[in-house]
């Protein structure tokens, strides 16, 4: 293979492909090349909340912006146990806004979904709990409470980790959850998502704030281990996962800094979490998750190969085209997929002047025929 080959080679958007395909077509089409299965597993229905964590304890974490319907499909054909929404407001569920509705509505073949809401107001909650649950049936596996973003946007209304100050607040919001989940005639779990205190060098509120939130029925609650202050920089503390892990007996779902499927587990072992939800480490790593899970089983790391990769990038973008997802988000795929290859700069350059999902393809395509000839 040459290296001229990989920036420079232009190839007509040739590539044929069904745009009426649903995603469960598509999943079922790209699956075995892309190295993802063809059909996603429910969420385990069996025993206790932490039994059912214990039964795959590999979660794809909510991310505004990037867990849409297309990106958790891939990562539940990738193994995860069960995918988040991205946070979505209560306010707007309330105003009855249609494209709030639909980020919270999985597509088949989503089979289930965990929904996290934001806001601030309990009614809001109590209200939104219910209206989801009734819409989504045997599809809502759980409710998240975000109490954990720290954009100024969302702290100056009292809403995500602005909650983290006000316990009392957050614990209502928990009940109201459970009512309005209860008037729908749901006994799903309510969770809550926190982060390790507001501000760095406070005394961190993670572990009582967390036990107050037990008290309120919250089922589980996921800890990223950075204060609000952080946002996503700096190093995630996984010592306060560990002391919250300590301080309750609900299972605590550990988040931050899990690169890939090596922390994954390592984070399982070494905080006596019960679950860990992979965020930024999922990029361009669908796989990550089974992958997870083969070395708690004591099993080897996998390795993708290109043409593993290429049939992802592919098989995503196609899945984000059914869903009718902005197309400009396969741009951000192509950094994540392409990433390490030789000349990535320049691929995502060509990336970037993709302007159909037949481009993006052919891209793909291209990529996958050079790799042959170089093999
Ligand atoms: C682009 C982006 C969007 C995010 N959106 C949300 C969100 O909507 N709700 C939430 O609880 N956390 C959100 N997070 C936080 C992640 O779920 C996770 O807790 C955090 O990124 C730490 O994990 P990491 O260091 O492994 O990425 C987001 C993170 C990123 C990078």
């Amino acid at each position: 293979m040459t290296g001229g080959h990989w920036g420079h080679r232009e190839r007509k958007p040739d590539v044929s492909y069904d745009s009426q395909a649903d995603p469960v077509t598509i999943l079922a089409e790209c699956a075995e090349s892309a190295g993802v299965s063809p059909h996603i597993t429910p969420f385990s229905q069996t025993g206790t909340l932490r039994e059912r964590l214990a039964a795959n304890p590999f979660l794809m974490a909510p991310m505004a912006g990037v867990s849409d319907a297309a990106y958790r499909m891939m990562a539940r054909a990738g193994g995860a146990a069960l995918a988040y929404t991205e946070m979505v407001s209560v306010a707007g569920l309330h105003y009855g806004s249609e494209k709030t509705w639909e980020l919270v509505v999985p597509t088949p073949p989503e089979p289930d979904i965990a929904v996290q809401l934001f806001g601030s107001k309990p009614d809001q909650f109590r209200e939104a709990a219910r209206a989801v649950a009734s819409r989504l049936g045997e599809r809502l596996a759980l409710v998240d409470v975000n109490m954990a973003c720290p954009v100024p946007k969302v702290t100056r209304k009292g809403e995500g980790s602005a909650l983290l100050d006000d316990p009392q607040g957050a614990a209502d919001i928990v009940r109201a959850c459970l009512d309005g989940l209860s008037d729908a005639g749901s006994d799903v779990p309510v969770t809550v998502k926190i982060r390790a205190g507001r501000r760095t060098g406070e005394d961190e509120v993670a572990p009582r704030f967390a036990q107050a939130m037990e008290e309120a029925g919250a089922s589980a609650v996921a800890v990223h281990g950075r204060t609000a202050s952080q946002l996503y920089r700096g190093e995630a503390d996984w010592g306060c996962v560990a002391r919250v892990a300590e301080a309750v007996e609900i299972p605590v779902i550990g988040s931050g800094d899990v690169r890939g499927p090596e922390e994954a587990a390592r984070m399982l072992q070494e905080t006596g979490c019960a679950a860990v939800m992979i965020a930024r480490g999922t990029y361009g790593n669908p796989w990550c998750f089974a992958d997870a899970r083969t070395l708690v089983e004591g099993g080897e790391a996998k390795t993708h190969d290109l043409a593993e990769r290429l049939a992802a990038f592919a098989c995503h973008v196609r899945l984000l085209d059914a869903t009718h997802a902005h197309l400009a988000r396969s741009r951000s795929l192509a950094g994540w997929y392409f990433r390490g290859l030789p000349h990535a700069a320049a691929l995502r350059d060509r990336a970037m002047r993709c302007q159909t999902v037949e481009e993006y393809l052919a891209l793909a395509d291209s990529l996958m025929e050079i790799a042959r000839e170089g093999a």
